[in-house]
């Protein structure tokens, strides 16, 4: 059984879509072991108490510096002794203690299609607001596993989806959401779970089987 923790920042709908693909039977061999969030008031959190997942909050605004944050962040990690960490719409910069104790073991689900539209400044609404400012007419979500460098590690899965006429940020956001980061998500934990991912020397990855 792959033991799975999942970071958190806000809604938690990325985290509902995974929590509802192993209830279904559409993640096998996988189980969320704890759900940490960076913001106390998080919804995601809410999501985790009703589907019987721990869920904890690990907040820089309760430790005086950002290096005992950081090794906080590890421990909570460590504690829960994941396979695997999924950062669902996580806005905490990932500590390099953290990337190093879980190296290969972490993916990020990016709002757009890396290398497009990614990196600095690159997160949330904005992405979405970059997308039409410079009139893309396709956008999607990329899961990927995370290195040192921001959006910038092996690509594990993309899908894309249609920019439409009229289309805002917060619509774009949910339509990006609905088509292409509630299944890539799950799909990714489970491709993961079935033991069928592997990155080779190149840093690309690789999925056996159909
Ligand atoms: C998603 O768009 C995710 O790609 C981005 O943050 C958002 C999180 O949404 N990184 P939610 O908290 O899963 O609803």
């Amino acid at each position: 059984m792959l033991r799975v923790a999942v970071c958190v920042s806000g809604g938690g709908t990325n985290l509902q879509a995974i929590i509802d693909a192993i209830k279904s039977g559409k993640i096998e061999n996988a189980q969320i072991v704890r759900v940490v969030s960076n913001n106390k008031n998080a919804y995601a959190l809410t999501r985790a108490g009703k589907a019987g997942i721990e869920g904890i909050c690990v907040s820089p605004r309760d430790y005086e510096s950002r290096e005992l944050f950081n090794r906080a962040l590890l421990a909570r990690l460590q504690e829960a002794e994941p396979d695997l960490i999924v950062l669902a719409g996580f806005m905490v910069a990932v500590p390099a203690c953290v990337i190093d104790a879980f190296r290969g073991r972490i993916i990020n689900i990016h709002p757009a299609l890396i290398p497009s539209f990614c990196g600095k400044g690159y997160y949330g609404l904005h992405v979405h607001e970059k997308v039409l400012e410079r009139g893309a007419k396709v956008t999607g979500a990329t899961v990927h596993f995370v290195d040192e460098d921001l959006d910038h590690g092996p690509i594990l899965l993309q899908k894309a989806v249609e920019v439409k006429e009229g289309d805002t940020p917060e619509v774009l956001q949910r339509r990006v959401m609905e088509e292409a980061e509630w299944i890539l998500l799950p799909r990714a934990i489970s491709l993961i779970a079935q033991g069928r991912v592997t990155i080779d020397e190149s840093g690309i990855t690789h999925i056996s089987g159909k």
